[in-house]
């Protein structure tokens, strides 16, 4: 399978910041801004493999300035790394406001996607190729993060392992009345 610059997973998505898209202090509420994220990151992740992509974890997501009504949030995603299956796609999410034209960072993000088959078994990929400098440095970079994850992923295994909920019948009635579980 051959290699594929990152040039070639580039998306971009820019949206007006409208009344619904915030919370009580009219600026961008942090889920949509996420649910933004999501979207971007999988259409550059299925332009990459060129299969259906799913999302296998977040990174923590950075929000560094607010969102107003009325600025437009512009985000760009592309695929910095690649491993057997999966792929890290870098977001970076800038507002603007439209009267002024002054633009900011809003948020940065990282993403791990997972092509897969029609069952949602894992496949594998092509490799990235870095070209600019933002590039060299992002793929330069990720096997640290990628290490980062598979410690974080270990972790939240065994936290699974000692969920009370999941492992007893013991559900207290709140619980019950919420069908958190059938265990
Ligand atoms: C992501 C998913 C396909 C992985 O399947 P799996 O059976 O656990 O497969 P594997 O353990 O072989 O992992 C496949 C790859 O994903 C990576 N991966 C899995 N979970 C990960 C996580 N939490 N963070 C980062 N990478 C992860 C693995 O490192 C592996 O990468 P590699 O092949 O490039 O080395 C599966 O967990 C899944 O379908 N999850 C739900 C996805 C989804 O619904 N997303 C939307 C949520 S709203």
């Amino acid at each position: 399978m051959n290699a594929k610059p990152s040039k070639l997973s580039r998306c971009v998505k820019a949206n007006i910041v409208l009344p619904p898209d915030t919370q009580h202090h009219y600026t961008l509420f942090g889920g949509r801004l996420m649910q933004l994220i999501d979207e971007v990151a999988v259409l550059s992740a299925t332009r990459h493999a060129r299969r259906p992509c799913v999302t296998a974890s977040t990174d923590s997501v950075d929000f560094l300035s607010p969102v107003r009504v009325g600025d437009s949030i512009c985000l760009v995603a592309y695929v910095t790394w690649t491993s057997r299956t999966s792929m890290e796609v870098f977001i970076r999410s800038t507002a603007e406001d439209l009267m002024t034209g002054e633009r900011r960072i809003a948020a940065v993000s990282f993403q791990t996607l997972v092509a897969v088959d029609d069952m949602g078994k894992p496949m594998p990929i092509p490799g990235v190729i870095p070209e600019t400098e933002e590039e060299k440095y992002l793929f330069k970079t990720a096997p640290e993060r990628a290490i980062a994850r598979k410690t974080h992923r270990a972790q939240t295994k065994d936290l699974i392992e000692n969920l009370t909920y999941i492992n007893t019948n013991h559900l207290d009635v709140s619980e019950q009345l919420y069908g958190v579980v059938n265990g």
